[in-house]
């Protein structure tokens, strides 16, 4: 664990101690938390600790399975029975549910380091608190249902603000990589979940509340509460699904020439972790992910008398291994979900001073994921062993080729950002060239004039003076 998560988790934890203490002596549990049943009139201390008890419960449950988000976040449906307490009990009673109901099946079995549970649940602590104090102040200024209703939202918002910014803090420095892009990754469905279930806990509270129907009619909600779970489950488990079957079919394409299996998935690695360097979007992330992926797809196109072929390919033989970046956007075309993907899976073998295929792009005009992929393919195919090359290059070796080559073949910026990634941490790296060669824009646009000609796929050579990443 680092230094800086050891910091953040202890200020976590010492704030949500303070959180609870400030909060369980300024603001006493309200009565309309309490469960009555001695009888008696009035509320006692006992029947409101018992009413807390029941929302920890309510809680326990919508907790007891979260569905992981993509970016790591955990979405449970624990929030209404949270904003349900805040309503009724006030900030320490949302303060205590938060911290006693969000306890999850995981914790329990000992498979969360103490740490990740303490700092868990001081995520939510601090939020429940802190929107429990924004609703009592929101209360001062109207009274009345509609205005109850708005100050529990605003509460609510704030919960999922501060839940949010904190979750977020803590998976980028356990993580790595950028603090906005984890926050703003998950955010729609952290605000979908904020206008799904705010009111939902609302409704419960006034449920509860309501003379003649009590705890028990609040238990209707749980099926509600359910579906809402399972919902987010099957999205992520239809992402999941369809990730897997991507990668089977990449694998499926790589399989084919024995050197080059998993050589798609380990693409898709570098290429997510140069995509976080460059702070590209979530959408962008998944586009490299799953482009990175099926970016040889087209291969499935090419006759193994060629992919296979061991000797140097012959100038046809050339031209149809040079077709695979058409083919397989053609493959992609019909999938519409994947259409984020097609600039990268057309474009992933243009140079970055236009000598590439099969569109001959130049510079700014190569799609900037299909820059990064095109780094990231290169640097997998140098250190993976080839027939032509059996011994592959070392980190070092391969990144000095980035570096030779950054400027003619790679965009310098991309290689700039694969050098921060952990695929070289530690490795050589022989920096920047002095001046780099000058992209040949008039020669380009020359040539442009009389293009359209077959020969314009030829570029690059198998196993010669350059990087290779067919
Ligand atoms: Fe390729």
């Amino acid at each position: 664990m680092s230094r800086s998560l050891k910091l953040y988790i202890a200020g976590l934890v010492t704030m949500g101690v303070v959180a609870l203490v400030v909060t369980s002596l300024v603001y006493p549990v309200h009565t309309a938390i309490g469960l009555e049943f001695d009888g008696a009139p009035g509320v006692s201390s006992a029947e409101r600790l018992i009413g807390v008890g029941f929302w920890i419960v309510v809680s326990l449950f919508a907790s007891a399975l979260p569905v992981q988000m993509p970016r790591g976040i955990l979405v449970a449906v624990s929030i209404a029975p949270i904003v349900a307490a805040m309503n009724l009990g006030g900030p320490a009673a949302a303060a205590l549910v938060a911290l006693f109901g969000t306890t999850e099946v995981r914790e329990l079995r000992g498979r969360i380091p103490w740490y990740g549970t303490l700092s868990n649940h001081a995520g939510v602590l601090i939020p429940a608190a802190v929107a429990g104090v924004v609703l009592e102040a929101l209360r001062t200024l109207a009274t009345g249902l509609p205005a109850d209703l708005v100050a529990t939202l605003i509460g609510a918002l704030v919960y999922f603000a501060l839940n949010l910014v904190l979750v977020s803090g803590l998976i980028t420095l356990r993580l790595g990589g950028d603090f906005r892009t984890v926050l703003l990754g998950d955010m729609r469905v952290f605000a979908a979940n904020l206008v799904a279930l705010t009111p939902l806990g609302w409704l419960m509270a006034r449920m509860y509340a309501t003379e003649g129907l009590g705890w028990w009619a609040t238990l209707l909600f749980a099926l509600p509460l359910y579906t809402t779970r399972l919902v987010y489950q099957r999205l992520m488990e239809m992402r999941e699904m369809f990730t897997q079957t991507i990668g089977a079919l990449a694998e499926a394409v790589d399989k084919r020439d024995p050197f080059t299996s998993k050589h798609s998935q380990r693409v898709k690695q570098i290429a997510v972790d140069i995509g976080r360097q460059m702070r590209v979007s979530d959408a962008e992330l998944e586009a490299l992910e799953w482009g990175g992926l099926l970016h040889d797809v087209g291969k499935i196109g090419v006759p193994d008398a060629v992919l296979l072929k061991q000797e140097r390919l012959t100038r046809e033989e050339r031209i149809i291994m040079n077709a695979h970046p058409v083919l397989g956007a053609q493959i992609i075309l019909p999938v519409t979900k994947l259409a984020a993907e097609l600039p990268i899976i057309r474009h992933h073998h243009e140079w970055f001073n236009g000598s590439g295929y099969p569109d001959r792009l130049l510079g700014d005009e190569i799609p900037k994921l299909a820059r990064i992929l095109h780094v990231a393919d290169a640097f997998e195919a140098m250190t993976a062993a080839r027939p032509y090359r059996m011994t592959p290059l070392t980190a070092e070796q391969a990144l000095g080729e980035l570096r030779k080559f950054a400027g003619v073949q790679f965009d310098p910026i991309m290689v700039d950002a694969f050098v921060r990634t952990s695929w070289v941490e530690g490795v050589a790296d022989p920096g920047q060239r002095p001046a780099p060669r000058p992209i040949p824009l008039i020669a380009q646009v020359a040539e442009r004039m009389q293009m359209a000609k077959p020969e314009s796929l030829v570029a690059g050579r198998r196993g010669g003076g350059t990087p290779d990443s067919v």
